[in-house]
């Protein structure tokens, strides 16, 4: 059986006193074999998660990056820095960076390559700005750019999140059943591009009580949560149902 993943996306919160509180409790009595938990602090507490958390049971992950090598790009944070500073996976394409930082499709392709090059695994993140009509399109598309270049043997480092732009924070979320139309979609997309271990996940008003279901229903090999994973106790809870659920994938 695959190993399902987890991954906690802090967006920009956080302080130093909630990470201390926070992964303290997290890290009591951990004993989750089946998951893998993935935290993504904010760009300046990364180091210092780091150095909070016992490496072998959690990763960590930038939330974005850039392509570009180094250089004068103030703001900035390239692929090799996450590297350097142990993150051993980034988020990519997120719909938040697509519409405040501008990442695009043409993006999402050279920022795949580089993170590979620098030894990332990749959480590359698709979805719909609205649910209806024209979904299916913009989600191939997004998938069939992000892996253009890319070599098949890197397959099982590539993770593609399916978010509905429009259930990400909005409490929403669309039916188990269109969940798993989508992953459905997005498989066979992978598997035409040759991509078999590529695993597929979801995120979008994630919670303790929608979890069970959907992990049941639509054959998602994990979750990506916002903000619902930034209480400890929630998080522990997801990570037991998650031990548990029946995984169909
Ligand atoms: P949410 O965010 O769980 O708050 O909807 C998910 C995400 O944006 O990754």
């Amino acid at each position: 059986m695959l190993k399902k993943i987890f991954v906690a996306n802090w967006k920009m919160n956080g302080s130093l006193k909630i990470f201390d509180e926070y992964l303290l409790q997290i890290q009591k009595e951990y004993n989750y074999k089946n998951t893998e938990l993935i935290i993504a602090p904010p760009f300046p507490y990364i180091n210092y998660v780091k150095n909070l958390i016992d490496t072998k049971i959690i990763s960590l992950a930038g939330q974005t990056a850039v392509s570009f090598n180094d250089g004068a790009r103030t703001g900035d944070v390239n692929c090799r820095m996450l590297s350097d500073v142990g993150c051993n996976y980034v988020i990519l394409g997120h719909s938040e960076c697509r519409v405040n930082h501008n990442f695009d499709n043409i993006d999402a392709a050279k920022t795949v390559l580089s993170a590979l090059n620098n030894n990332l695994n990749i959480i590359f993140c698709v979805g719909e700005e609205k649910s209806g009509l024209g979904a299916d399109e913009i989600i191939v598309e997004q998938v069939v750019s992000a892996l253009e270049g890319v070599d098949k043997s890197f397959s099982s480092r590539i993770t593609i999140a399916y978010e509905p732009v429009w259930a990400i924070g909005t409490g929403l979320i669309p039916e188990t059943e269109q969940i798993l139309d989508k992953r459905n979609l997005i498989f066979a997309t992978l598997y035409n591009l040759g991509f078999i271990d590529t695993k597929i996940i979801y995120g979008g008003s994630v919670n303790v009580q929608n979890m069970k279901l959907i992990m049941e229903g639509a054959k998602i090999n994990g979750f990506i949560v916002g903000k619902a994973c930034m209480d400890s106790d929630n998080v522990k809870k997801m990570l037991e149902i998650m031990e548990y659920a029946e995984n169909i994938s």
